[in-house]
C-alpha cells in the first residue's frame, strides 16, 4: 500500500487523483483549505470504501506557516511517503498579498511546493520508489520571473503575469530539487495538464467566469480523462530524476526555463525571503 500527500487533494485534479489512489487501494492525506471540500472528499473516499485509508488535512497553503505546519504533521503522523502531488491554485485577478506579505500566486503555487517539497524530502526517500508531481505549465505559456519584483510592488500586476512567473519558478524547481538531494531516489516530475475542466473559473469575477466555464466545457479535458496518463506518469517515471512534460509529450530539460544558473538564483532567492519571514 502506497501513500500519497496531495497538496489541493479536495477538487480538480488533485481530488481526481487522490480518488484514483485511493480507488486501487493506497492510502490519501488530501490537503487544503475549505472545510466543505474536504468533508466532501472524505465523502467520496467512504463511497469507495476507502474511509480508513483518506485523510484530509486542513491548511492555508498561501502562508508560510500553513506550510510548515503540513511537513510538521505529516513527519509526525508518517513514516514514509511514496509520492507528493502539487495541485494548489487560486486565481487571483488582482494583486493579492499573504499574510506573510508575499505576493498570493507566488506563495500559494510556487513557495508551498518548495517548502513542504524539500521539507518531506526525508520521507519521501523511505520509499523505494518516490515521486514528486508538480502540476503547473512547463512549456505551454510564456511568462518570466520578475527577479527584483517577485511581489509585483512596481511591476504593474497580472493574473496571468503571476500565474506564469509561479510556472517558471515550478520549473525550475523540477531541476532545482534533486541537485539538493543528490542521494535521495525522489523522482521530480513537472506536469503540464493543459486546459482541464476544474475548479479553475470559482475565483473569477463575472463575466470572466461564465466565458471560462463555457470554454471549459466545450474544448477541456475532462478531470477523469486527463488524470490517466498522470497516474501512469507517477507509476513509471522516466529514469533520470527530473522531467518535464506537456500531457504525455516529454519536454527536454533545455533553454532559459530549465537553466541550472536561473534554478541556483531562485534557491537562493527563496532561501532569503523565506529567512527574512523568520527574522
Ligand atoms: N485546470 C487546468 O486547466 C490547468 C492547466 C494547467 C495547469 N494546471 C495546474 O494544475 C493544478 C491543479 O489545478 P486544478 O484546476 O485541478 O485546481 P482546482 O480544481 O482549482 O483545485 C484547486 C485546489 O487547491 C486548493 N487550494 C486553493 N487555495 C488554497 C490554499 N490557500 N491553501 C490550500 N489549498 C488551497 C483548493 O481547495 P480550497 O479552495 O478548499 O483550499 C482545491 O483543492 C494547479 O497547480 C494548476 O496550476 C491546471
Amino acid at each position: 500500500m502506497r501513500t500519497y500527500l496531495i497538496t489541493g487533494g479536495t477538487d480538480g485534479m488533485g481530488r481526481g487523483l487522490g480518488l484514483h489512489f485511493l480507488g486501487r487501494g493506497d492510502r490519501v492525506v488530501a490537503v487544503a483549505s475549505g472545510e466543505a471540500k474536504g468533508r466532501a472528499f472524505l465523502e467520496a473516499a467512504g463511497r469507495l470504501g476507502a474511509a480508513d485509508r483518506a485523510r484530509f488535512l486542513r491548511a492555508d497553503l498561501s502562508t508560510v506557516a500553513g506550510m510548515n505546519a503540513v511537513v510538521a504533521d505529516v513527519a509526525a503522523t508518517e513514516t514514509r511517503l511514496d509520492g507528493v502531488v502539487f495541485a494548489t491554485q487560486r486565481f487571483q485577478e488582482r494583486r493579492t498579498l499573504t499574510a506573510d506579505g508575499l505576493e498570493y500566486t507566488f506563495a500559494l503555487s510556487y513557495l508551498s511546493r518548495f517548502v513542504i517539497g524539500h521539507g518531506l524530502a526525508g520521507l519521501l526517500s523511505a520509499s523505494p520508489a518516490p515521486v514528486v508531481f508538480n502540476l503547473a505549465a512547463p512549456g505551454g505559456f510564456a511568462g518570466r520571473i520578475f527577479w527584483d519584483d517577485v511581489r509585483f510592488e512596481r511591476e504593474p500586476y497580472k493574473g496571468m503575469k503571476a500565474a506564469t512567473q509561479a510556472s517558471r519558478a515550478n520549473d525550475l524547481l523540477a531541476v532545482d530539487f534533486p541537485r539538493r538531494h543528490p542521494d535521495s531516489p525522489v523522482k521530480y516530475v513537472v506536469y503540464n495538464p493543459l486546459f482541464v475542466k476544474t475548479a479553475m473559473a470559482e475565483p473569477l469575477k463575472q463575466p470572466k467566469k461564465a466565458v471560462t466555464s463555457v470554454l471549459a466545457a466545450l474544448f477541456a479535458q475532462r478531470v477523469e480523462q486527463a488524470i490517466v496518463p498522470m497516474a501512469r506518469l507517477m507509476d513509471d517515471p522516466p529514469a533520470e530524476r527530473a522531467s518535464a512534460w506537456r500531457r504525455t509529450t516529454r519536454l527536454p530539460l533545455t533553454g532559459a526555463d530549465f537553466d541550472p544558473e536561473a534554478a541556483d538564483r531562485l534557491h537562493a532567492l527563496t532561501e532569503d525571503l523565506v529567512a527574512s519571514l523568520r527574522a
